[in-house]
């Protein structure tokens, strides 16, 4: 029996909606299992704009930092598209990430059997896909200085810069194969060291840090030929790690393989407090406020958080199975129709998902 803090940020649209849905399902994990979860909220995005005048309030951080684990929803919205950089909504996400030290994104990419017609690729390629993404989450070239716009002899000009320290590379390669022992054991860097010097520092450190996972594999692939493999066979991988970049444009390309965004779950770990958890999607303005979200992506983030921040594996598996479950008996959300089943409100599945977590034997 244990207790556990968690810092719940809902942030906009279907922010509020899902993460809603996976309080309820941990919930029923303390239910089943004797924890006591106790649960604050906290404004982040959107939200926290219109309540106290920026994404991110001190406050919300203030509240993470004393907490175990953050729960996470979304943030975003056509209310805030119109206003200055400094007070966009996705401002809070890119300043939790740096300020909670969040530098290991975690992505998992797994298609379920009863799915596989959900996906715009071909079911026999998608079903039985089952690998991570792991993606350098607080360096490369989102963060890299000088960055910005400037004008030279008349001329207009704007640079990014693409850095990297060698323990930035080497702490999140580490993770890669940590999480490859744990699977089937292969590792895919993937980089752009035919071009780039950072991505050759990168290539050097991986091929350091695999010194000490001797029964792990490891393979390098270009980024390019990487785009190309997650389309044409995608059960060739395990854990895929890189850069800050090629991991964003990669996992929203992998999304795909699983049928719907909304089925997919991330983690990002801190290296130095708690970590944090989300579903990948966004705020979905479309469909807002109308019982019609997928919770499940974030249901599995907090299945993540139960397993990565807390060590509660079995506690983790049940949430997996009640998923599994619900899926296996025919509920669907709307964006799941195109593999048949019955529609169901995002309550209705949060209902069914709990119920088979309190019966878990
Ligand atoms: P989105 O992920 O919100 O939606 C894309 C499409 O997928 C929409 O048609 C939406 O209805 C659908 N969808 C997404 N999640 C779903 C779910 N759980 N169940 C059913 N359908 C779902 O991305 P979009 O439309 O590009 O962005 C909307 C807002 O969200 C923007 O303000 C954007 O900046 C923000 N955003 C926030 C993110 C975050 O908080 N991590 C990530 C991506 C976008
Ligand atoms: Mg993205």
């Amino acid at each position: 029996m244990g207790n556990y803090r968690i810092a719940v940020l809902p942030g906009d649209g279907i922010g509020q909606e899902v993460t809603a849905g996976a309080v309820e399902v941990l919930k029923a994990v303390g239910v089943r299992f004797g924890h006591e979860f106790t649960f604050e909220y906290g404004w982040i995005g959107g939200a926290a704009i219109d309540e106290a005048g920026t994404p991110l309030p001190e406050e919300t951080l203030r509240l993470c930092r004393e907490s175990d684990a953050v729960l996470l929803g979304a943030v975003g919205g056509p209310k805030w598209d119109g206003n200055p950089p400094h007070l966009r909504p996705e401002k809070g996400l890119l300043a939790i990430r740096k300020q909670l030290d969040l530098y290991a994104n975690l992505r998992p990419v797994v298609c379920y059997d009863c799915l596989a017609s959900a996906s715009p690729l071909k079911p026999d390629l998608v079903q039985g896909v089952d690998f991570v993404i792991v993606r350098e989450l607080t360096g490369g070239i989102y963060f890299g200085q000088p960055s910005g716009r400037v004008v030279e002899n008349g001329e207009e000009k704007a640079v990014d810069t693409l850095l990297y320290k060698k323990e930035e590379i080497e702490r999140i390669v580490r993770m890669a194969f940590t999480l490859a022992r744990g699977r089937k054991k292969k590792v895919t860097s993937v980089d752009k060291a035919n071009v780039l010097s950072s991505s050759r520092l990168w290539r050097e450190v991986a091929e350091e840090v695999a010194e000490q996972f001797p029964d792990v594999e490891l393979e390098h692939m270009l980024v390019d030929n990487a785009a190309m493999q997650l389309i044409r066979a995608p059960k060739q991988f395990d854990v895929i790690v890189t850069e800050n970049m090629f991991g964003d444009i990669l996992s929203d390309e992998a999304s795909m393989l699983s049928g719907s965004l909304g089925m997919l779950p991330s983690a990002s770990l801190s290296a130095s407090g708690p970590s944090l958890y989300e579903p990948v999607h966004g705020s979905a303005p479309d469909i807002a406020g109308m019982n019609k979200a997928n919770p499940i992506a974030a249901i599995l983030s907090a299945a993540m958080m139960l397993r990565l921040s807390f060590g509660l594996t079995a506690e983790a598996e049940a949430v997996e199975h009640a998923v599994r479950q619900a899926l296996d008996q025919g509920l669907r959300t709307a964006d799941l129709a195109p593999s048949g089943g019955r529609i169901v409100s995002t309550n209705e599945m949060v209902e069914e998902i709990k119920t088979a977590v309190l019966d878990y034997t």
